[in-house]
């Protein structure tokens, strides 16, 4: 899967995604990290890229010409449409479903804005998808654009050294994960739930599944609505 991401911080970008598992993928060729520089394009002798706003107000807005040419730079050497994804805190707000959905494109291109944004025509004319990490303002579409590209990259098949381990985790099922536990069984008095000792599978699911629900409910009460409960899971939960 390519990644290409468009922005005035390309060497943040790259390090960011430079370590441990996304490092192991990029190493392997499941992914790659397309980094353009906007500064690279724009016609103005200053390498300026930002200008005053129409109208009055704060800041600076970053002007049309070098993100739509910098776009146009990614665009000409593909035939098919790609996705662009403009990060911003107006945007829809990101999600599991949302990461699992781009995952299944071949390539993205993630445009990351600065100062007080973007100019309006520049969006129009290249944008696909506007996307928000939350509901807080940050400096930057950097960091959304790295938070995004590690949820989407761990779906791509081969990422993960071990594929069971994107099955059973938060929001596959709208049930948070259960806790974990390692060596040693005893630490400095706390025991380890017995029953993840006994060998018994079928017990150890149905505990497994018990504690993602009380944990869903102490953490997450909204997400239990949505999520599929046997009978007696149910009866489980009004007994909480
Ligand atoms: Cl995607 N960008 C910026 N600048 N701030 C944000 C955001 C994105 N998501 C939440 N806050």
């Amino acid at each position: 899967m390519k990644f290409h991401i468009m922005t005035l911080f390309p060497e943040t970008i790259q390090k960011c995604l430079d370590y441990s598992i996304l490092k192991r993928a990029r190493d392997n060729n499941l992914i790659d990290i397309n980094t353009i520089n906007i500064r690279d394009y724009t016609t103005n002798k200053h390498l300026k890229v930002d200008d005053y706003p129409y109208g009055g107000g704060a800041g600076m807005v970053m002007q049309a010409q070098p993100v739509v040419d910098a776009y146009k730079s990614i665009s000409e050497n593909g035939s098919k449409k790609l996705r662009v994804i403009y990060m911003t805190p107006w945007g829809n707000t990101f999600n599991q479903n949302m990461a699992k959905d781009f995952s299944n494109e071949e390539e993205l291109v993630f445009l990351c804005g600065h100062y007080e944004g973007i100019d309006e025509r520049a969006l129009e004319m290249i944008v696909t998808d506007y996307v928000s990490i939350g509901d807080y303002v940050l400096t930057g579409g950097e960091m959304p654009a790295v938070i995004m590209i590690d949820a989407i990259s761990r779906l791509v098949p081969g990422v993960l050294g071990n594929e069971e381990s994107a099955v059973n985790e938060s929001f596959s099922d709208n049930l948070l994960e259960h806790p974990q536990y390692t060596r040693p069984a005893v630490f400095e008095g706390r025991e380890v739930p017995n029953v993840l000792l006994s060998g018994d599978h079928k017990k150890i699911e149905e505990y497994k599944r018990e504690v993602s629900i009380k944990r869903t409910m102490k953490f997450r009460p909204d997400l239990l609505k949505k999520a599929q409960l046997t009978e007696k899971e149910k009866k489980f939960l009004q007994n909480l």
